[in-house]
Parts: C-alpha cells; sequence; structure tokens
C-alpha cells in the first residue's frame, strides 16, 4: 500500500513515540492573579518537571519543549533576562535528575546567542547524559522552525560549494538529516497549551504529518491529566499519511492478524 517509513511505524506502535509541547500561557496564568509575569515562568517549571516524569513513565522516545524561540528576544529586556536566568538555575538543579532517571538532554536552538555561562552548562549538561538510553529530553532554546531549515540548507550548500554533493542530488531524506531532530522518530503529537492555534515557528519539517492539539490550559496548570488527555485524543485519531481511511483500516486488521 504505501512504503512510508512513518507511516508503517506509526501503525505499527499506535501509542506516540515523539511529543513536542509549545508550552504557553505563562504570563496569562501569573496576571490573573495579579502577579508578575515571571512568575508564571517560575511555576511553569514545575509543569515541565510533572510532564518530563510522565513522559519518561510513558516509555516515549522523544519529548520536544519548546522554552525559548528566536522571537521571543523580543520581550521587554527584564523578562528576557529572567528566563536566561531560569534556564541556567533550572540546568544546574534538574540535570543530575536527569542522568539519574537515564535521560539525555539535548539542546535544540541556536546556543551563540546565549551568555558564555549558559552556553557552559548546556555543555555541560548535554555532556553528562550523553549516553543515557531512556527518554530524549529536546528542550529548544532560541529556536526557530525557519532558522533550522535554513542552517541544514546552509550545511548542504556548503557541500555543494565545495564539489562534494551536486545539487540535483539533494533529496528529502538528506535535507532532513540536516535538521535538528534528525536521528529521533518524526512528531506523533504537538500539544500547545494556552488556548491560541498557531505554530509560532516551532518545529516546521519535523511537523509534516503531526497530529495537532490546542488546549486552553495555561502551560502551569498543565500536567498528568492533562497529558493523559491529549494522548487519549491522539489515540481516537486515525493518521491517514496521504491514504484512504478505508487502506489504514485495511492495513491495521492486517498488522493486527500478522
Ligand atoms: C510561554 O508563556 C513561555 C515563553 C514564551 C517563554 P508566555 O510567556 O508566552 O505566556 P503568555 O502567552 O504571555 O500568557
Ligand atoms: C511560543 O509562545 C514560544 C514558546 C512557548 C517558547 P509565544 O507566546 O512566544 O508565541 P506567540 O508570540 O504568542 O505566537
Ligand atoms: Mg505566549
Amino acid at each position: 500500500m504505501t512504503n512510508s517509513p512513518a507511516f508503517e511505524a506509526t501503525l505499527g506502535k499506535a501509542f506516540p513515540r515523539h511529543i513536542a509541547i509549545i508550552m504557553d500561557g505563562n504570563g496569562r496564568w501569573a496576571e490573573s492573579r495579579g502577579k508578575a509575569r515571571i512568575m508564571g515562568h517560575k511555576q511553569g517549571v514545575e509543569a515541565v518537571r510533572e510532564t518530563v516524569r510522565c513522559a519518561n513513565k510513558l516509555g516515549m522516545t522523544s519529548l520536544t519543549l519548546f522554552a525559548f524561540s528566536s522571537e521571543n528576544w523580543r520581550r521587554p529586556e527584564e523578562e528576557v533576562s529572567f528566563l536566561m536566568e531560569l534556564f541556567l538555575l533550572v540546568l544546574g538543579r534538574e540535570v543530575k535528575k536527569l542522568h539519574k532517571n537515564n535521560i539525555k538532554l539535548n539542546i535544540i536552538g541556536d546556543c551563540s546567542a546565549f551568555s558564555e555561562r549558559l552556553i557552559k552548562k548546556i555543555n555541560e549538561a548535554q555532556a553528562l547524559t550523553a549516553n543515557n538510553t531512556g527518554l530524549i529530553l529536546n528542550v529548544a532554546a532560541n529556536y526557530g522552525g525557519c532558522w533550522d531549515i535554513t542552517q541544514a540548507a546552509q550545511h548542504l550548500a556548503e557541500q555543494v560549494s565545495q564539489g562534494k554533493l551536486q545539487s540535483s542530488d539533494i533529496t528529502e531524506a538528506m535535507f532532513a538529516q540536516q535538521l535538528m531532530l534528525a536521528e529521533q522518530p518524526a512528531v506523533d503529537l504537538m500539544i500547545r497549551t494556552g488556548g491560541d492555534h498557531r505554530i509560532s515557528n516551532f518545529l516546521l519539517w519535523q511537523l509534516a504529518y503531526a497530529e495537532l492539539y490546542f488546549t486552553d490550559t495555561l502551560w502551569p496548570d498543565f500536567g498528568e491529566q492533562a497529558l493523559t488527555d491529549a494522548v487519549a485524543a491522539f489515540l481516537s485519531r486515525e493518521r491517514r499519511f496521504g491514504c484512504t481511511g478505508a487502506q489504514v483500516r485495511a492495513w491495521m486488521n492486517d498488522s493486527k492478524q500478522g
């Protein structure tokens, strides 16, 4: 019927292997309580901890969290510096626990914009957890889907200019190999909290066939129940990858019997 690896992998394993989350609504969570926006970011860390714990328990391959977009630099300077300090603090505080739980931490994004202190912490945290074999926790920081695609194009263009590659030989698979998350399963489920229905320059290529799930829950209120609800919604959907529903159901029956 089809030889799309994403399609076959998904039918073979209905449970999401890779969940990506746009953690939105921290500011509104705080504002609705008469607090400063930064208090929402602080509370959001608790939701991150809880989500990582649940994702690990569910035995998923990858969890990708959008922590800071390439556009978030446009925010007031105090908020940006608070977020950078928080990132530094959380990395320092949580990395041992991640390591103990066999979780591999992977920061995706343009880290060159960060302070030396933060870059050092990121490198140390990644090195410590590099050989872990459990959940891969990708944290998108100074990440933009457009940046990701641009840097992939630059790498391929470099190979072309060095005469190692013909531009006409570039395939989708080759391009995908240059993107962040190249070695990981495609995103099955993308969750956005906070009530807005947009991608905000998160993963673009990698979301090509993801199921999208939007919830009004604000990020600091997200936790095991909200994640379970999202996974339940995912499991109730029929992923078709361009095929017809009848083809998909026949394939499902075959794989159950086989
Ligand atoms: C998401 O929450 C966290 C970051 C973008 C860093 P927001 O800070 O965007 O919260 P709202 O959307 O203003 O409520
Ligand atoms: C997306 O949220 C980025 C993160 C959650 C890190 P934003 O709050 O920045 O998105 P927009 O600006 O409302 O689209
Ligand atoms: Mg927001």
